[in-house]
């Protein structure tokens, strides 16, 4: 396919994924598209060996990491990296504390074991994901991207430094005015109905607007996409390319626990709701008992990001390991509807392309 996005990054589809997990990362690259793995989850030393993997197995073939530095956080400009985890958890309620025992107790939830401590705060400030960017810049990535706000002037120069392009996540036209302004290169229009990170608008409405504010600047339109005929709608809204995440999900190469796989392949499209829960910004993801604990009438509110997931991090931790099937849960956005089958990422892409060009090829039917 001939797009400029494509011949920026000197690939053949401008399908774009996002992942945290490598395999997917290779997967999408390899077929033709550009994967981008998600950092935020990694500390710098597992970040840095699942990069030296892709390297090993991508084949050259271009790839993108993915930050999150939020515009807005608690503490935000006055942390210390040396000792933020003890400044940012004592601004924690101890009613709050209570609050999850209390879920955690109405479902049973076993203890972890004395000696097992799960981490509770990545790269969800700029201190944090700092380390991750100049990792990312160690190996030869071709993007760098980031959500929740515009990446930090000196981030964007050191990336074209390093002949790096810069894409940043956006809910809202406004917000990527302000990104184009920071120099940033490609903006990712995020609809509200994607999984993750959301804003209130609608890919339908969001996209096109977004695309006219910053023409020239190319524009990956981002939530809801899941086939062909989706992407063919994106690109008629005026995208450069589409940004997926869901659909990833429930891929063989996905490394999701069985038990999630299947909630996911069986959830309906009115299953999900963008919910403060997970880390105090509102983020689409699976109903749960969890969400709606947090979301129903007992609920003390959530908190400010990062404090939200540094509460709630032993409990995620808990539920994960001990697969409590009500609580359970993952970031998804509506297009979970669809995803009713495991497949291979190959054959996704493959399914993608195939669809798009029959769209394209009966909408041109229509005007001749
Ligand atoms: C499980 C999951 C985790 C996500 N985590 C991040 C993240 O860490 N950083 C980010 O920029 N976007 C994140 N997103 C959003 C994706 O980058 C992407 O914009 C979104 O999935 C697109 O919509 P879709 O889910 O309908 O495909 C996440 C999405 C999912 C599904």
């Amino acid at each position: 396919m001939q797009s400029a996005i494509c011949e920026m990054f000197g690939i053949e589809l401008p399908i774009f994924a996002f992942s945290h997990c490598r395999d997917v990362v290779c997967e999408v690259s390899k077929a033709g598209g550009l994967g981008v793995l998600g950092a935020l989850y990694f500390t710098p030393e597992e970040l840095e060996t699942e990069l030296a993997w892709i390297d090993e197995h991508i084949g050259g073939k271009p790839y993108g990491v993915d930050v999150v530095m939020p515009a807005s956080y608690a503490g935000a400009g006055n942390l210390d990296p040396s000792n933020m985890q003890d400044m940012l958890s004592e601004m924690i309620p101890q009613s709050h504390r209570d609050y999850v025992k209390q879920v955690m107790d109405k479902y049973h939830v076993p203890e972890l074991p004395a000696d097992e401590k799960p981490r509770s705060l990545l790269g969800w400030t700029e201190e944090g994901a700092r380390p991750q960017v100049e990792i990312a810049l160690s190996h030869p990535i071709k993007l760098l991207v980031n959500a929740l706000g515009p990446p930090p002037k000196d981030i964007v120069d050191l990336a074209h430094e390093n002949s790096v392009k810069v894409a940043a996540l956006v809910g809202r036209t406004d917000q990527a005015l302000k990104q184009v302004e920071q120099g940033v290169d490609i903006i990712v229009a995020q609809g509200y109905e994607a999984g993750g990170h959301t804003g209130e608008i609608a890919s339908m409405v969001l996209t096109p607007e977004v695309v006219d504010a910053v023409s020239p600047v190319p524009v990956l339109c981002a939530g809801g996409i899941g086939s062909g005929r989706q992407m063919a709608a994106a690109m008629a809204l005026g995208a450069d390319g589409v940004w997926t995440g869901s659909i990833w999900l429930t891929t063989t190469e996905s490394d999701m626990t069985p038990m999630m796989i299947d909630k996911l392949l069986k959830a309906r499209s009115n299953e999900t709701v963008r919910s403060r829960s997970l880390t105090g910004k509102p983020a689409r993801q699976l109903k749960t008992g969890w969400t709606e604990a947090w979301d129903g009438p007992e609920s003390p509110g959530t908190l400010q990001m990062p404090l939200q997931f540094m509460l709630t991090s032993d409990a995620y931790h808990r539920i994960n390991k001990f697969q409590i099937p009500e609580l359970v849960g993952a970031p998804v956005g509506q297009v979970v509807g669809s995803m009713n089958k495991r497949k291979p990422v190959k054959e996704v892409i493959f399914e993608m392309v195939e669809q798009f060009v029959e769209t394209s090829q009966s909408l041109e039917k229509l005007i001749s």
